[in-house]
């Protein structure tokens, strides 16, 4: 049975925790342990980590006295006598369960076919200087998945400096860096002049790679235009036209692969993904890295149509972007959401090179968070 006590400042102690009367008038429990745990005096203040450790009590944490005190709820507890006081405000951010707030969650912003013009560009000398045009880099990356660096310096070093700016190169299984160009013996279409079909990158990872940078250093031939889409528009129209084909494309765990001759990477994932919101936070698809699909062959009746109208969706005219990327820009992308892809060009008719590389979304929106000095000391 839980006995409460009410005390004459409002405040309820109950067996497991306390109601607490908060700033917007409403009440919130708090539970004894969650207290005890997140005391101010638990974290460093220089190295700002918990030093607090939960685990050396012997038995659940009980209170010899709570009141308020001023903007604060004041507890004194009986184990070792230490007084915790909490800002009303910081327990506010924490009643009913709610989530810490994330400055770097932002809504996304679908985009179709006409977004060419409308594409955030950025200066690479400017980002360097400035860090509010960082600030606003990664904005376009959180809520459009896309943006384009121009005046990027014609050196390797310049890529790299540019990555360094919002977290660190992420290696794959090809390496830290690519090349596209045509290759002598390819492993890999992208090193064709062939027309390489939409696709995210490496889907055969565990855990593909977030952040997506393809530098161009030369693009003079015929044909070879870009080719990129929003895969967030397409899927949103996709749950509202085919609900059904969503809920199996959005649940369903497929796999790919990606072999030749000393390696054989193996992954399954979903080919349209949902954030912590439900909301869909991007898509994985590549047709030359999906692998045999080793599913019921009685599920693949509903399968394969559902998966086929999307891909079919996915490469309408609503929703495909074609542009040449020029030398000198470098486009930045989430590639695990935006959709890329590449016209067949005339290797024979100039120069196209492309050198690319990968960086972490969660680094990404760290340095997002830093840069916008949100913190628990800031
Ligand atoms: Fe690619």
């Amino acid at each position: 049975m839980d006995t409460s006590v009410v005390s004459a400042s409002g405040v309820t102690t109950k067996d497991h925790g306390v109601d607490v009367p908060l700033p917007g008038g409403q009440s919130s429990y708090f539970n004894f342990y969650w207290l005890r745990d997140n005391c101010p005096t638990s974290f460093d203040t220089q190295t700002r980590e918990r030093t607090f450790d939960i685990f050396h009590l012997s038995r659940e944490p009980q209170p010899a006295s709570v009141r308020l005190a001023g903007e604060a709820l004041e507890i004194i507890w009986m184990e070792d006598g230490h007084t915790s006081r909490y800002p009303l405000d910081w327990l506010s951010q924490y009643g009913e369960g709610k989530r810490r707030q994330d400055r770097a969650d932002l809504p996304r912003r679908a985009w179709y076919a006409d977004h060419y013009p409308d594409i955030a560009r950025f200066p690479q000398p400017k980002l360097k200087e400035d860090r509010r045009e960082v600030v606003k880099w990664i904005e376009a990356l959180l809520v459009e998945g896309v943006a384009i660096l121009t005046d990027m310096p014609d050196s390797d070093a310049a890529l790299t400096e540019t990555v360094r700016l919002i977290g660190h190169v992420r290696p794959t299984f090809f390496g830290e860096y690519f090349d596209v160009k045509t290759h002598i013996n390819p492993t890999n279409l992208a090193y064709t002049a062939k027309a390489l079909e939409l696709h995210t990158d490496t889907p055969a990872e565990e855990t593909a790679p977030g952040v997506q940078f393809l530098h161009c250093r030369a693009n003079s031939v015929e044909g070879g235009m870009s080719l990129f889409l929003d895969g967030v528009a397409v899927a949103n129209d996709f749950r509202k036209e085919h609900p059904e084909d969503f809920r199996l494309l959005s649940e369903t765990l497929i796999p790919y692969y990606c072999e030749h001759d000393a390696y054989d990477m193996r992954s399954r994932q979903r080919v349209i993904e949902l954030d912590e919101h439900g909301e869909v936070s991007g898509v994985t698809i590549s047709q030359h890295m999906a692998d045999v699909f080793d599913l019921p062959q009685t599920f693949l009746d509903l399968y394969y149509p559902a998966f086929c109208r999307f891909g079919r969706m996915l490469q309408s005219d609503k929703y495909v972007m074609r542009f040449r990327l020029n030398a000198a820009e470098c486009i930045v992308f989430d590639n695990h959401r935006i959709v890329h892809g590449r016209s067949a060009y005339s290797a024979t008719s100039g120069e196209r090179h492309l050198r690319g590389c990968y960086a972490d979304r969660g680094e990404m929106r760290s340095a997002y968070r830093a840069l916008t000095t949100e913190g628990r000391f800031k």
